[in-house]
């Protein structure tokens, strides 16, 4: 029997509360890791202007979608889509509990490593300019399995902490205390990375439209980009959507939603860029940025020291917010479908992620040779993760609700205030035939070529 409408089922307990959450899943390493070197590499404005606009159109309807399909089904995601969709949808709906599964279990590694560099941070050992010295360092955190391994239980024993609180006491408050230090902190970082000498070209690189990069691999990584960063697909926001209640207006809430995943994107290319461009380090450093070539920053600068704190807090609580979003939705399905309590769900999944998420770790250091189609074990569970599992969810998600039981999804978007038919109509056209379309073409693209 399931939990669901019961008077113990858990509710956010303000509109607020359910955005910053929201929010939260959404900026995380994506936003703050990826986006500054996926932009500046692929055309900078030539690759923001798609994503801004992916985000605003059927990112926001698929956001609206998942919100809506959770709070109609109530319990967990598997519960929602099998009661909005019948039985077989709710195979989908365990699809995406083993999708968010498997991405918490390398992104809580890429988590570790925030949690390390913020130690480092703190006992100053990352503040050198010495690039051979920094690499090095980030190269022995990751192949040193010990190390690798440690870190990435301290984050995956953080994430299990804040959702064994619950969802009002423990990812509620996680939201609305830490995304609004996550902005100060970043503004603060961005302010005093603009007064460097030479920073405004960092600003030009990150927002100069270079034709010559739009193509369709562009187009293709900023539609990937777009989901990766609303946490599409996944059962995040379905899951978070059955714990809303029915006052909510959930088109306002994920107007908010996709605009604070837009403006953190933003946020962190203004806080990396410039600052990189000052020191003359280079822009497309990929993955390292913000672990090898960031740290040159903080050498460099007066208080470096407090900087690079303040950097990997922001990074770690990204890191944090959504990772919770995952494991949340491991939970809700443990709880609802299994009858675990909520501490046996978060101990349960955060020992089975801890094996799983090891190998991941390992394939950095003592595993290192092993590989799938040419890839590492945790390339190959992000390519998976990102290229197909989650478009299929989203896929379904825009099935279900565009077209099966659009009318349900009517219901649960309008309110008193609107929206009017006129956008309803414009939603389903998004919905139903454009994300279809889209999702098809960003896996095609992204399996194929
Ligand atoms: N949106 C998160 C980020 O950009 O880092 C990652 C993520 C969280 C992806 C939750 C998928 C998900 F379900």
């Amino acid at each position: 029997m399931s939990t669901a409408n019961t008077p113990a089922a858990p509710q956010w307990s303000s509109r607020l509360g359910f955005i910053l959450a929201s929010a939260g899943s959404a900026i995380g390493l994506g936003a703050i890791w990826k986006f500054p070197f996926w932009a500046g590499a692929n055309g900078g404005a030539a690759f923001i202007i798609p994503f801004i606009v992916f985000t605003m159109t059927v990112g926001l309807v698929l956001v609206a979608a998942e919100i809506a399909l959770g709070r109609r089904g109530r319990g967990s995601t598997v519960s929602a889509m099998r009661r909005v969709g019948g039985r077989a949808w709710g195979l989908m709906g365990a699809f995406s509990v083993l999708t968010s599964f498997l991405i918490l279990s390398y992104y809580a590694v890429v988590g570790g490593w925030c949690a390390a560099y913020l130690a480092n941070a703190v006992t100053g050992d990352v503040v050198s300019n010495d690039p051979a010295a920094l690499r090095a360092q980030f190269a022995d955190l990751v192949s040193t399995d010990w190390k690798n391994l440690f870190w990435f239980a301290v984050f995956l024993l953080l994430t299990a902490a804040t959702a064994a609180l619950g969802v009002e006491r423990g990812i509620e408050r996680l939201a609305k205390y830490l995304m609004p230090t996550l902005f100060v902190l970043m503004v603060v970082l961005i302010v005093r990375g603009l007064m460097l000498p030479g920073a405004w070209a960092g600003v030009e690189y990150l927002f100069d439209f270079r034709w010559e990069s739009v193509t369709a691999a562009s187009i293709r990584d900023a539609m990937g980009f777009t989901f990766f960063s609303l946490s599409l697909g996944a059962g995040v926001l379905v899951t978070y959507g059955t714990y809303v209640p029915k006052s909510t207006s959930i088109p306002k809430a994920s107007f908010w939603v996709a605009v604070l995943s837009i403006e953190a994107a933003l946020l962190s290319g203004l806080m990396t860029m410039p600052a990189a461009f000052a020191f003359g380090l280079s822009p497309d450093a990929g993955p390292g940025l913000v672990f090898i070539t960031v740290p040159m920053i903080f050498e460099r600068i007066p208080a470096g020291g407090l900087f690079a704190v303040l950097f990997y807090v922001c990074l770690l609580v990204a890191a944090l917010t959504s990772s919770v979003s995952l494991l949340e939705v491991v939970v809700a399905f443990l709880k609802n479908e299994w009858h675990f309590s909520r501490r046996a769900a978060t101990v349960t999944s955060g020992a089975l992620l801890f094996v799983l998420g090891s190998i991941s770790a390992l394939s950095f250091g003592s595993w290192s040779g092993f590989t799938l189609f040419g890839r590492s074990i945790f390339d190959c569970l992000d390519f998976i993760c990102s290229n197909v599992m989650m478009p299929a969810g989203g896929l379904a998600v825009a099935l279900l609700m565009g077209w099966k039981v659009w009318e349900t999804t009517c219901t649960e978007l309008s309110t008193p205030s609107g929206p009017g038919p006129a956008a309803l109509e414009l939603a389903r056209v998004l919905l139903a035939y454009l994300s279809p379309i889209l999702i098809l073409a960003t896996v095609y693209q992204g399996v194929f070529f």
